[in-house]
């Protein structure tokens, strides 16, 4: 069977930016931002973004379009017998992630459904704590899950671009709207201050260090195969580094702006003191209470641009979490798309329905398959790419020479990004136990 395409690399770019773009750089960025003390967490995070993101992202798309393969394949052609087990880690990486994100995205729809029917509620702390766990956000979870899995059902093209062609101008704009007019509030400059000035007594903080490498990672969909595999549905000619450029270029643009809007709102407020340490829940709790500051009507239609915003960036990264599984068995397996998107967004769903039972199990996702997982994956993916990978077949005749394999950021990838990924790691482990 012929290999699906994208139809067009400007389809390709929204599809692999709305992977990007997701609950990871409004709902994680913020609260890590807040934990790991403004500015100085955002300098680190840029610097890994483009410093370690970057080539690593790279190397995902080379060996995905190179190989035309869904990552255990392409890790075996261009590996060898041991490798394809790095693509099973991307899977299994895939699918836990999927399992907890769906949760989230669904106490998104969750707050949109209940803004637009009865408004803000009176007490965002007692109702946050009302639709976290337990039955209700278990249905929320699986309704999200079911949009994933039609979108991925109609395919490359039909399903994936399309959502992305369409829903992720639409966020942009409305993050833009939302960035603005917290920009009219009284009080905004502190917020920003928080947010954009560095307190440089932080950067040699190695917790901080830690969070940044890790969000960088799970903000560009790093470490489990997504950009490999949406890199496998692209044409020959598409220039890569630029386009890793942009889109590493553009998931940074967003995280930037969607704090741009977060931050100011929270400190107008004065409810700061509030956002940082509680991490998971922090952002849906704060920012009601500023949505609730802002008046009934105006802060009802502020909340709903923002969740309907966030429910948007976690749908066009959920079916790049789904897709990354479903195209492994298609290929792996020999199984029909359909089949495969069944099987898979079924058994995620059900795996699932643990996070959405227990906050607590979901937190230990994060921390293991969001961030431990990812880094990892990311680590040996660089020393694949930079020492152990065969040229993908008639890689010569794709690249310009000097582009890809030859290239400077080649050299990125065989000693830097992998000596600072061990060290992230290291101090990731000490943290653990
Ligand atoms: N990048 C997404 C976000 O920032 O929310 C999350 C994600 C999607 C992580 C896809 C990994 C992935 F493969």
């Amino acid at each position: 069977m012929q290999r699906e395409r994208w139809s067009s690399r400007l389809g390709f770019f929204l599809a692999a930016v709305g992977s990007a773009v997701g609950l990871g750089n409004m709902w994680r960025f913020s609260y890590l931002t807040a934990e790991n003390g403004g500015g100085a967490f955002v300098l680190l995070y840029v610097l890994f973004v483009f410093l370690v993101g970057l080539p690593v992202l790279l190397a995902e798309l080379a060996i995905g379009r190179g190989t035309r393969r869904s990552p255990v394949g392409a890790l075996a052609e261009l590996g060898g017998s041991a490798w394809p087990a790095l693509g099973g880690l991307f899977v299994l990486s895939g699918f836990l992630i999927l399992a907890y994100y769906s949760v989230i995205a669904g106490w998104t729809l969750r707050y949109v459904f209940d803004l637009a029917t009865s408004g803000l509620p009176a007490d965002a702390g007692a109702y946050f704590d009302g639709i976290v766990d337990g039955g209700r956000a278990v249905g929320w979870h699986l309704g999200f899950m079911l949009l994933t899995v039609a979108t991925v059902l109609g395919g490359v093209r039909r399903g994936i671009e399309r959502l992305a062609l369409v829903l992720m101008p639409a966020l942009f704009v409305m993050l833009a709207g939302l960035a603005a007019y917290a920009a009219t509030l009284d009080g905004a400059a502190e917020g920003y201050r928080f947010y954009l000035a560095p307190d440089f007594a932080q950067l040699g903080n190695a917790d901080v260090l830690t969070a940044a490498a890790s969000q960088a990672f799970f903000s560009l969909s790093l470490g489990m195969g997504a950009m490999l595999t949406y890199g496998s549905y692209l044409s020959d000619d598409a220039p890569l580094p630029r386009q890793a450029l942009s889109i590493a270029g553009a998931d940074f643009g967003v995280a930037l702006v969607a704090g741009l809007a977060v931050f100011p709102m929270i400190f107008a407020f004065g409810l700061s003191d509030q956002i940082g340490g509680s991490a998971v829940g922090a952002l849906f709790v704060t920012l009601p209470r500023a949505f609730e500051e802002m008046g009934a009507v105006v802060g009802t239609a502020v909340g709903l641009l923002f969740f309907v915003a966030l429910a948007i960036a976690a749908l066009t990264s959920a079916i790049s979490l789904l897709e990354v599984v479903v195209a492994t068995s298609m290929d792996a397996l020999g199984w029909p798309r359909r089949g495969a998107t069944l099987a898979a967004g079924g058994l995620i769903a059900a795996v699932g329905i643990l996070p959405a039972l227990s906050v607590d199990s979901l937190s230990l996702m994060d921390r293991l398959a969001g961030e431990l997982f990812l880094v990892f994956g990311g680590l040996l993916l660089a020393v694949f790419a930079g020492w152990f990978a065969r040229s993908p077949r008639e890689a010569g005749e794709r690249e310009a020479p000097g582009e890809l394999w030859r290239g400077s950021w080649k050299w990125l990838l065989r000693l830097p990004v992998p000596l600072v990924l061990a060290y992230v790691l290291v101090r990731f482990a000490q943290n653990l136990f």
